[in-house]
């Protein structure tokens, strides 16, 4: 199974569920029968590694962001991934506008899946340390249900 996160400049949100959820994954050990992966709905950061903020706020969860690099989503991805989730409603009109109308991939709003809060993912590219914090809140409860949803579906 292959799953896709998706934001805005694939350097905060996507990346953190990107982390998050693989993490959970080796934890749970169904590692090996999932790829993760995100992108970006712009292309400002392709090739670089997620937000220094993004980082430092994961890393003291246990999440090493470090080794991922930005990559604008493109609608060859609907056919490589299983489900695409995005992470606000803007990302999800965004993503539609490019889908394949024969794609088999599912599309979906991350947040509104799962049990939680909210239904979107703030960006928190312009706000201070609690916004970061708030993204690993809520992407670490919706990651959980993901989870148990992929062991479900495997
Ligand atoms: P993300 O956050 O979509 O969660 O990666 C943002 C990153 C960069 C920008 C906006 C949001 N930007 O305008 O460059």
């Amino acid at each position: 199974m292959r799953v896709l996160f998706v934001c805005l400049g694939n350097i905060c949100r996507s990346p953190t569920a990107e982390g998050v959820l693989r993490h959970q994954l080796q934890r749970t050990g169904l590692a090996d029968q999932v790829e993760v992966a995100s992108a970006g709905t712009g292309d400002w950061h392709v090739g670089k590694a997620p937000d220094a903020r993004t980082c430092k706020a994961a890393l003291a969860r246990g999440y090493d962001l470090s080794a991922q690099r930005a990559q604008q989503v493109k609608a060859g991805h609907f056919g490589e991934y299983d489900l695409v989730l995005a992470m606000d409603a803007s990302n999800l009109a965004d993503l539609k506008a490019i889908r394949p109308p024969a794609s088999k991939g599912e599309l979906d709003l991350f947040l509104r899946r799962y049990d939680g809060a909210l239904d979107e993912v703030p960006d928190p590219y312009y706000g201070g340390a609690a916004g970061f914090e708030q993204v690993l809140d809520l992407i670490e409860l919706a990651c959980e249900q993901l989870v148990d949803e992929i062991r479900g579906r495997l």
